[in-house]
């Protein structure tokens, strides 16, 4: 009985251990200094972000590398995290560490995003914009008429927002 217990105890002891480790990781893997500054690869990007309204504004909110990239529920966020370890190895096989082998493999790369965010219906876009909350009065004429008729016509923010970012 004592055993088990003690059992049980360090048990919950490495669960807990484990679980901060994990969501230590995530955590770090997430961050925009992971992410647009850990390996020089992510400068064309992270460069052109900084002159968007996504990285600076009037209200001085702004949206990192990850808000975009990378999904808040659990399933599909450690997909991503899998895929990202793919581009690690990338990293440290060096298939994009140079502007133009990043120019070339930029149409590929960029695709591969647009499609992921056209399957889930444009999701990290709509964690931040929810088109019931639009002010719709605000908007252009056009734009309002696009934005309200966004579910009879089957589109998808980033059909109309692609290159939103850099
Ligand atoms: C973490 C929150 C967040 C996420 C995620 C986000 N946005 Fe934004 N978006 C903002 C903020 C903040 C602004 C700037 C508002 C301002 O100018 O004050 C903005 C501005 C915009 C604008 C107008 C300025 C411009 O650059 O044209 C568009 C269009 C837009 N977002 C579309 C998108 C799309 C499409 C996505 C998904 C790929 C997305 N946003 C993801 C918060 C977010
Ligand atoms: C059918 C095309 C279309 C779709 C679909 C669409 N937009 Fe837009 N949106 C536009 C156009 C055109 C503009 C005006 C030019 C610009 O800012 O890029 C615009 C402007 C915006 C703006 C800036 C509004 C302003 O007045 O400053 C935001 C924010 C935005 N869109 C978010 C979204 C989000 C989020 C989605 C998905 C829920 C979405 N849009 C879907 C065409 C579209
Ligand atoms: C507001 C949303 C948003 C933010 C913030 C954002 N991205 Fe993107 N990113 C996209 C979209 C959408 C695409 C798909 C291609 C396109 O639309 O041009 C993309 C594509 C990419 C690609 C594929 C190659 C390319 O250039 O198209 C890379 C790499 C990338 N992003 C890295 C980053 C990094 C690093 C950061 C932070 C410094 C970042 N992104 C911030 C929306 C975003």
């Amino acid at each position: 009985m004592k055993g088990g217990l003690i059992t049980l105890v360090a048990g919950l002891v490495l669960g807990v251990a484990a679980y901060a480790a994990f969501d230590g990781v995530m955590y770090y893997t997430s961050t925009d200094d992971f992410c647009g500054n850990s390996c020089h690869e992510m400068e064309t990007p992270r460069n052109a972000l900084q002159q968007t309204p996504h990285h600076s504004n009037a209200h001085g909110v702004t949206v990192g590398c990850s808000d975009c990239h990378i999904p808040k529920e659990f399933v599909p966020k450690m997909l991503r995290k899998i895929e990202a370890s793919r581009e690690v190895w990338g990293h440290w096989t060096g298939v994009i560490d140079t502007p133009e082998k990043y120019a070339a493999h930029r149409p590929a790369m960029a695709e591969r995003e647009l499609n992921r965010l056209r399957a889930n219906d444009s999701q990290e876009c709509r964690n931040c914009h929810e088109v019931a909350q639009m002010d719709f009065a605000a908007q252009d004429r056009t734009v309002r008429r696009y934005h309200r008729g966004i579910e009879q016509r089957g589109k998808t923010c980033i059909d109309c927002h692609e290159g939103i970012a850099h």
